[in-house]
C-alpha cells in the first residue's frame, strides 16, 4: 500500500516536470530574435525621415555581435547593471526586453526603443538634450553597414539585443551624424 503511494508520488513529479519542461518558453535561435531584414528596413525608415542614405546588412559585423552574444551568454551576464559594451572597433547599441507577458524585444524593437531618444537630440546644435547617442548611432551618415545577434536570459524570457555599426562614427561633439 505505502510502496504503491510512493510510486503514485515519484509518477506525479516525473509528470509534472515534464509539464513544465514542455509549456516552458521554447528556445529560440538568435536569428530569430535579430531579424535581420525587418531590423535594416527599421533602421531605414529612420535615416530616410532625416536623409541619410540606407544602411545593408554586414554578414563580418553580425558574426562579431552574435560572438559577444555568445560570450555574455556563457558568462551569464543578465542584470541591466552588468551591461557593457564589447569596446571593439564599430558604433554599438544594446537593449534588453522581456518575452513575456507580450514579446517585447527583438532587433525591430530595439530599433525602434532606440527611436524614442529622437526628441533629445538638437540638430541644430548637434547636442543631446537627454540620452540620444543609440539614436544618433541608427542616424549616423559614416556608418554604412550594421550586423546584430542576440541571446536570452532566465529560462528565454529576457532577450538581449545587441547591434554593431561600421565604419563607427567619430562621434565627437564637431561632428554631426547627418
Ligand atoms: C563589413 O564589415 C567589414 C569588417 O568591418 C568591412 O571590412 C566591410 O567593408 C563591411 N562591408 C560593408 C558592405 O560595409
Ligand atoms: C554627413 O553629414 C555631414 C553634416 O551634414 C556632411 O558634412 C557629410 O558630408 C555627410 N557625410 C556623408 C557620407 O553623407
Amino acid at each position: 500500500m505505502s510502496s504503491l503511494g510512493n510510486s503514485l508520488f515519484i509518477v506525479l513529479a516525473l509528470f509534472c516536470f515534464f509539464l513544465t519542461t514542455s509549456y516552458g518558453l521554447p528556445n529560440v535561435k538568435p536569428i530569430d530574435d535579430v531579424q535581420p531584414e525587418q531590423t535594416v528596413a527599421v533602421h531605414n525608415e529612420i535615416r530616410a525621415a532625416v536623409g541619410v542614405a540606407p544602411l545593408v546588412w554586414n554578414e563580418t559585423v553580425a558574426a562579431y555581435a552574435q560572438n559577444y552574444a555568445n560570450k555574455l551568454a556563457k558568462a551569464g551576464t543578465c542584470a541591466y547593471t552588468d551591461m557593457r559594451h564589447s569596446g571593439g572597433p564599430y558604433g554599438e547599441n544594446i537593449a534588453a526586453g522581456w518575452v513575456q507577458p507580450k514579446d517585447q524585444m527583438s532587433g525591430p524593437i530595439a530599433t525602434k526603443y532606440w527611436l524614442t531618444e529622437k526628441p533629445n537630440y538638437d540638430h541644430a546644435t548637434n547636442k543631446c538634450k537627454d540620452v540620444c547617442g543609440h539614436y544618433t548611432q541608427i542616424v549616423a551618415n559614416q556608418s554604412f553597414s550594421l550586423g546584430c545577434g542576440s541571446y536570452r536570459c532566465h529560462d528565454n524570457e529576457l532577450i538581449w539585443i545587441i547591434c554593431d555599426y561600421y565604419p563607427m562614427p567619430v562621434g565627437d561633439a564637431n561632428t554631426r551624424p547627418y
